[in-house]
């Protein structure tokens, strides 16, 4: 692409590189060549029909004649160049054989820190939870892949009044025995008892607060209170993140900040952003048609938004990061306004909903829809289809966890993060969709040719001319993209870009699979050839399911 985009800037002298790259297509027939550059908006500059101009741009190319094209042929507006088939394939065999192919070096010496998952301490870990821990995870991987260091941060949701409420619960109407035996499901069951007892008696959310005040001045008995809950809630948290295979570099939730928000009040009062009301401090958001954000309540305790500003001042001094992801909705507003440059660095990154296609998904209790719930689900359907299609596989147990959390990871991650998921258990487990199972199966494809050969040394010498029938082509044209679309992927903070790119992959390499005999070749050179262009679509194929989260 880039040897075209510098032969056409050659040539046409009125227009940037840029533009050229801009306007620069792949046809998507394979009739109308390798690239197409359409002559339409030359015609402004030339004074001339796009068609005359093609016609003419494409006689004066073919006269220079460049050893890189078979032919260069024009049709209406556009000139079509079909490629030298032999070495392209060998440049892209070349390309993508590298150990590092798709690794970038934009990232090295740059630290990303990627807020994501972030649960709330005493409640269920639920379907939206799921969504962010996905996202994030794969964001950690792709920014991880581009050479940044990233600091993988869980901003548990484990401070704040509702802690107090559920000491007053827990002291009324639970035990001990009761939340041990049953975990969050007991925490959750005192919690909404609380809210319906607090409805007839004010004086509950009173001594709630008092609680809280409590546990904001370090008394022991509140403390060790909520730090029971949390653990019992970790417990299960982590069980889920064991589940998907995935860690995080910090558990430095809320409670990590409530020392360190008195720093927030300063910083506010010197730039004089916080104002007085009713006893509680606030910042104004009017000028921003927002509403004013709450720093400081009239009992002198802290809130989720002092807390978040804590954490970002505390983040930014400790890991001085160029970028931090929140992967949720919220907007930081009051940073901008004390006055840090760096509040550009700040990167929001929403995701929509997770609906349930016929409602079929059962909940346990009502509306919540638990994350392990639905990953267990998923576990157990494809272990159903295993013990139907292959009763004897080995490792059964491991392989249907892989599969099953493969196929939920891919269905979130394979449309834009902004657009709602939608479960419907037959499309997220079908082998022949665009899933999760399909890539691995794909993948497993290709291994198992390696299984009978042996893996394959490379680079190996190969006779190009065997790489270059239609199939072959695609193939190596889809896997020569890779490293623009992981770049593409982080700059948009889009894991879907991967999860396209992999089907797609895949695609091509069960065409190129189909129509090419490769074990029973009798011609060694051909086999040869193959059998290179395998070892390197298993290696892409690998690394795209490693982006994405789940297990080749
Ligand atoms: N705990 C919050 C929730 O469940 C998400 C926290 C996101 N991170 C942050 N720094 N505010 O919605």
């Amino acid at each position: 692409k880039n040897k075209i985009i510098d032969i056409l800037s050659e040539n046409i002298e009125q227009l940037d590189k840029e533009e050229i790259a801009a306007a620069l297509e792949i046809p998507k027939k394979t009739d109308m060549g390798d690239f197409a550059f359409p002559c339409f908006k030359l015609a402004k500059v030339f004074r001339k029909a796009p068609n005359m101009i093609a016609e003419e741009l494409t006689a004066q190319i073919n006269e220079k004649g460049y050893d890189i094209f078979d032919k260069v042929v024009n049709v209406g507006a556009y000139i079509n160049f079909f490629l030298a088939k032999e070495a392209f394939a060998k440049e892209i065999m070349n390309t993508v054989d590298t150990p590092d192919f798709g690794q970038g070096t934009e990232g090295e010496g740059k630290t990303v820190c990627i807020d994501y998952s972030s649960p709330n301490v005493a409640k269920n870990f639920h379907v939206g939870h799921l969504r962010t821990t996905i996202i994030g995870n794969s964001l950690y991987k792709i920014y991880s892949k581009l050479g940044y260091h990233v600091e993988r941060i869980n901003h548990l949701g484990d401070w704040g009044t509702q802690f107090g409420k559920l000491i007053v619960a827990y002291k009324k109407w639970g035990s001990k025995e009761a939340v041990e035996e049953n975990g969050i499901d007991e925490l959750m069951k005192i919690y909404v008892k609380f809210h319906q007892e607090a409805e007839k008696d004010d004086s509950l959310n009173d001594q709630a607060r008092e609680w809280f005040v409590k546990m904001e001045q370090g008394d022991e008995e509140a403390l060790s209170i909520w730090q029971w809950f949390k653990d019992i809630s970790l417990v299960e948290y982590k069980r889920i993140y064991k589940l998907l295979g995935m860690d995080f570099d910090h558990f430095t939730g809320e409670s990590f900040y409530r020392d360190k928000t008195h720093e927030v009040v300063e910083k506010l009062q010197e730039k004089d952003l916080l104002v007085e009301s009713e006893g509680a401090h606030i910042v104004p958001l009017d000028d921003y048609d927002m509403a004013p954000c709450l720093i400081m309540k009239k009992d002198g305790s802290s809130i989720y938004a002092t807390r978040d500003l804590a954490a970002l001042l505390y983040r930014k001094r400790t890991y001085n990061f160029d970028k931090c992801i929140y992967v949720t909705g919220l907007e930081q507003k009051v940073i901008e306004l004390l006055g840090y440059d760096w509040y550009q660095n700040l990167v929001h990154v929403p995701y929509g909903l997770v609906s349930m296609e016929g409602g079929k998904l059962s909940t346990r209790n009502g509306n919540v829809i638990y994350a392990e719930q639905i990953l267990h689900e998923a576990i157990e359907k494809i272990h159903e289809i295993i013990n139907e299609k292959n009763p004897d596989l080995p490792n059964k147990e491991e392989v249907s966890r892989q599969v099953g959390i493969g196929a939920i990871l891919f269905n979130d991650l394979y449309n834009q993060r902004i657009k709602d998921v939608i479960f419907n258990w037959d499309k997220i487990l079908n082998f022949d969709g665009e899933t999760g199972p399909y890539v691995q199966y794909t993948y497993a494809r290709c291994a198992s040719v390696f299984r009978k050969v042996g893996a394959v040394e490379l680079p190996a010498e190969i006779d190009y001319s065997v790489l270059t029938d239609d199939a072959t082509m695609n193939l190596l044209k889809d896997l020569t993209r890779f490293p623009e679309v992981i770049k593409e992927a982080a700059d948009k903070y889009e894991p879907f870009m991967i999860a396209r790119f992999a089907v797609s992959v895949a695609q091509h390499f069960n065409k190129f699979y189909h129509e090419t005999k490769i074990l029973a070749e009798e011609d060694e050179e051909k086999k040869k050839g193959y059998l290179a262009l395998l070892t390197l679509a298993k290696k892409v194929l690998e690394t795209c399911i490693d982006l994405l989260g789940f297990t080749a």
